[in-house]
């Protein structure tokens, strides 16, 4: 399951705008160390050194295609191929960013505290994670997975699970000094209306659908959901739709 920097890059501006809400909030000022976890083609990265320039800014993430593209943007700053799943910080890190990483990581309960003890005494983790499983752009995605020809073999595809604010809290508050939890939801407005919506999936969620499917099913897949979408989304007369979008966000700080 590959990640297209290109295709991700599309709706950049509107991805971009949770990670400046999320890095204006992190508390930590004296910032030697800053890692950005999942850092795709270094949008989050670019936020994260900006807050803090005279930091040592580097970035990690799992996929070719999103580290090349971050290298060729940010070449003054180190970017690793690596799993966050088996990351570790070579020394304690005073802020550790994730923006829209963690919610494709299972075991939150075991990944976040682990997280939490690679940060320096006053270090900063802090995590935004899309809060939109119910939204109805991802269950039309498990629908229509479950309705078609292609059953077989994507019926039963699910993003793992993600959990509520009091989970986090209580989780991260045991380790930490301070731990901070919000939920927002944004109102994308997407000129390109219901189309806009299934190619600003196209770039995310709908990844681990399409990858199973030929080229003639992946057509016929986004044919069936783009006409599910645009019942969902109904365009506003000017053709564009509004998505809305929950976000959870937690800056929790040692
Ligand atoms: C939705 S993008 C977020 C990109 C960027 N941080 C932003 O704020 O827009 C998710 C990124 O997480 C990366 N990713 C997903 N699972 C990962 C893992 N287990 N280890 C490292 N990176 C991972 C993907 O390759 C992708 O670049």
């Amino acid at each position: 399951m590959t990640w297209s920097a290109r295709t991700y890059s599309v709706f950049e501006q509107e991805r971009t705008r949770p990670v400046r809400d999320l890095v204006a909030a992190i508390p930590t000022q004296t910032t030697r160390t800053a890692v950005d976890l999942g850092c795709g083609p270094g949008n989050s990265t670019e936020v994260l050194a900006a807050r803090y320039p005279q930091a040592e800014v580097s970035g990690v993430d799992s996929s070719d295609d999103m580290v090349a593209a971050a290298r060729q943007r940010l070449p003054g700053l180190a970017f690793e191929l690596a799993d966050i799943a088996t990351w570790h910080a070579t020394r304690p890190c005073d802020v550790i960013l994730a923006n829209a990483s963690l919610q494709w990581l299972p075991d939150h309960a075991t990944l976040y505290p682990r997280l939490v003890a690679q940060l320096a005494e006053g270090g900063s983790l802090a995590v935004q994670t899309p809060d939109n499983l119910e939204e109805p752009a991802h269950r039309l995605a498990r629908e229509v997975a479950a309705s078609g020809p292609w059953a077989h073999k994507i019926a039963g595809v699910r993003h793992p699970p993600r959990h509520e604010a009091a989970f986090y809290y209580q989780l991260l508050q045991p380790h930490c000094s301070t731990v901070d939890v919000w939920r927002t939801t944004y109102f994308h407005p997407l000129a390109g209306g219901p189309a806009a919506v299934v190619e600003w999936f196209k770039g995310s969620a709908l990844r681990p659908f399409m990858a199973p499917l030929d080229e003639t099913e992946k057509a016929a897949f986004l044919e069936r959901y783009l006409a599910a979408v645009t019942e969902a989304y109904p365009a506003l007369p000017n053709g564009t739709v509004l998505l809305p979008f929950p976000r959870l966000f937690i800056v929790a700080t040692r």
